[in-house]
């Protein structure tokens, strides 16, 4: 073997120093495994029950507030930390060093993760978890050709209901376990490996960053409690919305992503999406050259930069517009009375919560306000979906409204008067008309 091979053969060999982050998941992984046992002794995973038994658990049981927490924050920092460790294997092409399965395991891991996260998530059963959850799921249901099948099947019917809640609940338990197999596996791949690897894995702090991350729970359970738990405010009302519906931050770019995205080139971003995952997936088998510095391997970096505007990105879009049916649409003259009211009815139920009028103001969950007119929507049907859209749609996170008859017919009017190759508008602040 001459000079230069040798050389590439030790360096596809090494791994890259960097920070041991296996204590620290080992460490949060089995807290968070602890606390969850806890919580299963008082949990009752029944539609009317769950709530107060998370409640009864929170306020009654000693410690039970603790524990509570403890599993909520765990859960997220065992994502954040396996993200992280992901990253920086990404990063530094560790991945060349080890087997590709080791890698591939530590991707699925990260996908069980997000989704006993997001299980969990519902189980609290409060308002803000129910909607929030609902939100996610009716975005999923975006995803062209497979999305209302998959939401189906998650949800276990068209309702987020009971048997949604008892599908969540060992959804949560099943993926569990599944990311312990996954990580005792990781383990075995990656130690067997290391056995004919030169390592400086010794050398990287793996205690002092577990006791960080376990310092940063206790940081979190103690001064941010209810970051990464519910806050129990009220029980779930699958009825009436909030006015604010908070996603898990692991999901803030899913909407965004599907809204814009693969609202606007169906096709193209799923084949985009599809074959980001893969890429991702398989990276071990299709980077297979040497060189480990990211600038120098054009494949990893246009993953990376996909990466960064596929989540990083969407995911800040996310968050920036969580504000949303500040403004309202009207039209841009003096308005009659009844006219007036409609857009009320509009702005004081927040409609614009979810929908959108000609592409401004509101969020895209459901369709922009103009498409009424476009359908030859009668008052009549207007008001009968605006009263009980499930009648309707019988999966759709539009909520039930119970509005005055008088109210209603203003409602209607204005909304079969959004048409804009007739009349001009603009938007006003919601406070403001209000008043
Ligand atoms: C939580 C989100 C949400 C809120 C709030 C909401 N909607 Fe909807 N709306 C939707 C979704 C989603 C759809 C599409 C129906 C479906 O699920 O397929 C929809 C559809 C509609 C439609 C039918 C459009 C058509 O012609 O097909 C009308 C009318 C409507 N909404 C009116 C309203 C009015 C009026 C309000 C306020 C009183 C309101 N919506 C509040 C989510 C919402």
């Amino acid at each position: 073997m001459n000079k230069e091979a040798a050389n590439v053969e030790s360096r596809m060999q090494t791994s890259n120093s960097g920070f041991d982050f296996r204590y620290a998941i080992w460490t949060v992984f089995s807290l968070t495994i602890l606390s969850g046992l806890f919580l299963m002794v008082y949990y009752i995973p029944q539609f009317g029950q769950a709530f107060s038994s998370v409640e009864r658990l929170n306020e009654q049981v000693p410690f039970g507030w603790m524990i509570r927490r403890i599993h909520g924050a765990g859960g997220n920092i065992l994502l954040i930390l396996l993200l992280l460790h992901l990253l920086q294997i990404f990063y530094l092409g560790d991945y060349k060093a080890s087997r590709p399965a080791a890698w591939m395991i530590g991707i699925l891991a990260l996908i069980c993760t997000v989704w006993v996260n997001f299980s969990g998530f519902f189980l609290p059963l409060s308002q803000s978890s129910f909607w929030g959850t609902a939100t996610v799921l009716s975005s999923l249901s975006a995803l062209p050709w497979a999305g209302s099948f998959v939401v189906d099947f998650i949800r276990g019917g068209k309702e987020l209901g009971g048997a949604a809640l008892l599908r969540f609940y060992s959804m949560h338990v099943g993926f569990s376990a599944m990311i312990a197999f996954l990580l005792l596996w990781r383990h075995r791949v990656e130690s067997a490996g290391e056995l004919n690897v030169k390592t400086d894995r010794q050398r990287s702090p793996g205690i002092l960053i577990a006791s960080i991350f376990v310092g940063l729970l206790l940081a979190a359970i103690t001064f941010a409690p209810d970051w990464f738990t519910d806050s129990l405010k009220e029980t779930a009302n699958p009825l009436a919305n909030p006015e604010r519906i908070f996603l898990p931050w692991y999901f803030l770019f899913l909407e965004e992503t599907l809204k814009f995205l693969v609202g606007a080139y169906p096709f193209w971003s799923m084949a985009a999406i599809v074959i980001f995952s893969l890429s991702i997936f398989f990276l071990p088998f299709i980077d297979r050259n040497p060189e480990r510095t990211l600038l120098l391997r054009p494949f990893p970096m246009g993953l990376g930069a996909a990466f960064l505007v596929l989540v990083v990105y969407f995911s800040l879009l996310g968050a920036a517009n969580a504000r949303y049916g500040e403004k309202i649409i009207i039209l841009d003259r003096p308005l009659s009375t009844f006219e007036i009211r409609g857009a009320k009815v509009y702005a004081e139920k927040n409609c614009a919560y979810c929908h959108q009028v000609f592409g401004q103001e509101g969020r895209r969950e459901g369709p922009d306000m103009a498409v009424i007119k476009e359908r030859r929507r009668s008052p009549e049907w207007v008001k009968r979906f605006t009263l009980n859209a499930r009648l309707f749609q019988p999966g759709t996170t539009m909520p039930r409204y119970e509005i005055p008859i008088d109210d209603l017919e203003a409602l209607a009017a204005y909304l079969l008067s959004l048409d804009s190759s007739k009349e001009r508008f603009k938007a006003v602040e919601r406070k403001q008309f209000m008043d």
